[in-house]
């Protein structure tokens, strides 16, 4: 216990020197190279101290180590920017930057991890808490936000390795459209006035086939920005650009639902008349039970 104290007095003395040997410098009449030399020696100082608070004497961290990681993850941070700014328009953030993100959710937990084996210290105290700005965490909150915005977790697999089948699939029928779009619209795109009556009969099926599947993965919980991007942007081609409607196959459970709905009130004033009718039935039967109690206990009263 004693050793304990005496090391942490120790310990403390020791800061005091470091910052007491820092103050009085003023940084103008420092030489910069000797400033830089001294705030490294003082940071790592305060590296190999750090351990020294838990139990179990570590040897000193390499500084190196945090700083290859910190370089990793400026590598990993820059690689994602350019692919999600690249995949911006259109929309193919989720399918085509899954891989960076990944990385940079290693990267991240690499600089969580203790650094030796049986060490608690990690490189994140001194990359993620030391300054005032917390700019690693900064950046890989903002990272974290553009992802979960997206929902890409919702195209993705279990383990966010790969593109589900699902999203593949409706990203293959959307091609599919634009490919049938573009094929037979033909030359009249210059002109806004065209006649675009030809598009919508010929890709009247596939159109229809793109929304059943959007709305089977709506109902599965399975849209990432990906998808809904090329659905919405597919909507306003269809019914903006082209001006085309759907046939009106969609009226028929309109009418349905209507018509039920107005039969409605005929169901409850016929049931509810149905039910009293009961009723009185009921209380007739209850009446004459009731008679025929009385003249039972009567007649068992007579007995007795
Ligand atoms: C960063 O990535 C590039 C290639 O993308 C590679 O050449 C370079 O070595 C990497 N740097 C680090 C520190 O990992
Ligand atoms: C870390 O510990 C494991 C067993 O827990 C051991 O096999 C390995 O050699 C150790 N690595 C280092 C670098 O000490
Ligand atoms: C996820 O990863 C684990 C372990 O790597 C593996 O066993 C599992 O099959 C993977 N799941 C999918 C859907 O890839
Ligand atoms: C996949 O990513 C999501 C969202 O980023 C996360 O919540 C989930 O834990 C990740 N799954 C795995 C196995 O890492
Ligand atoms: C996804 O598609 C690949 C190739 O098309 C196939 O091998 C795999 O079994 C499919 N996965 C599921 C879950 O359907
Ligand atoms: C659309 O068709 C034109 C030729 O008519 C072709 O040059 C262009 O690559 C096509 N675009 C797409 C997205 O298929
Ligand atoms: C568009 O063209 C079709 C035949 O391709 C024709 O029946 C229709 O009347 C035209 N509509 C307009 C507004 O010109
Ligand atoms: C939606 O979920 C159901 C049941 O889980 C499954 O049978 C169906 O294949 C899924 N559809 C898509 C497009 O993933
Ligand atoms: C659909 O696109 C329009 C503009 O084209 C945009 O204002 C709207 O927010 C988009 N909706 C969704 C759900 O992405
Ligand atoms: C779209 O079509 C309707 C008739 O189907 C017509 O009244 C309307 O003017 C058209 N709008 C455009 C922008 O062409």
């Amino acid at each position: 216990m004693m050793n304990v104290r005496a090391l942490i007095i120790s310990l403390l003395l020791c800061e005091c020197c470091v910052v007491m040997g820092w103050l009085p410098d003023d940084p103008q009449s420092a030489d910069s190279s000797d400033l830089m030399a001294r705030s490294a020696w003082a940071q790592q100082l305060s590296l190999s101290l750090l351990p020294a608070y838990s139990l179990a004497p570590d040897p000193p961290v390499d500084p190196n180590i945090c700083l290859q990681l910190l370089h990793e993850f400026a590598n990993n941070s820059a690689d994602l920017s350019n692919c999600l700014a690249s995949m911006a328009w259109p929309v193919r953030v989720c399918q085509h930057c899954y891989r960076e993100y990944a990385q940079l959710i290693t990267t991240m937990e690499k600089i969580g991890n203790p650094i030796q084996n049986s060490s608690t210290i990690s490189c994140a105290t001194t990359l993620l808490r030391s300054d005032r700005v917390h700019v690693i965490v900064a950046l890989k909150d903002f990272f974290d936000d553009v992802w979960t915005d997206s929902k890409c977790s919702s195209c993705l697999d279990s383990n966010n390795t790969s593109v589900l089948n699902s999203t593949a699939e409706f990203m293959k029928s959307f091609d599919d459209l634009i490919q049938c779009f573009n094929v037979t619209k033909g030359s009249a795109f210059p002109n806004q006035h065209a006649n675009f009556s030809k598009v919508c009969q010929l890709c009247k099926t596939s159109y229809k086939k793109l929304n059943e599947q959007y709305t089977e993965l709506e109902h599965n919980n399975s849209l990432c920005i990906d998808i809904e991007d090329a659905m919405n942007s597919t909507r306003s081609l269809w019914s903006g650009l082209f001006n085309c409607t759907l046939p009106c196959t969609d009226t028929v459970p309109v009418i349905a639902v209507s018509a039920f709905i107005l039969f409605l009130p005929v169901v409850f004033y016929l049931s509810s008349f149905l039910h009293s009718e009961q009723k009185k039935r009921k209380l007739i039967i209850a009446k004459r039970l009731k008679t025929s109690n009385a003249s039972l206990t009567h007649i068992l009263d007579k007995s007795n």
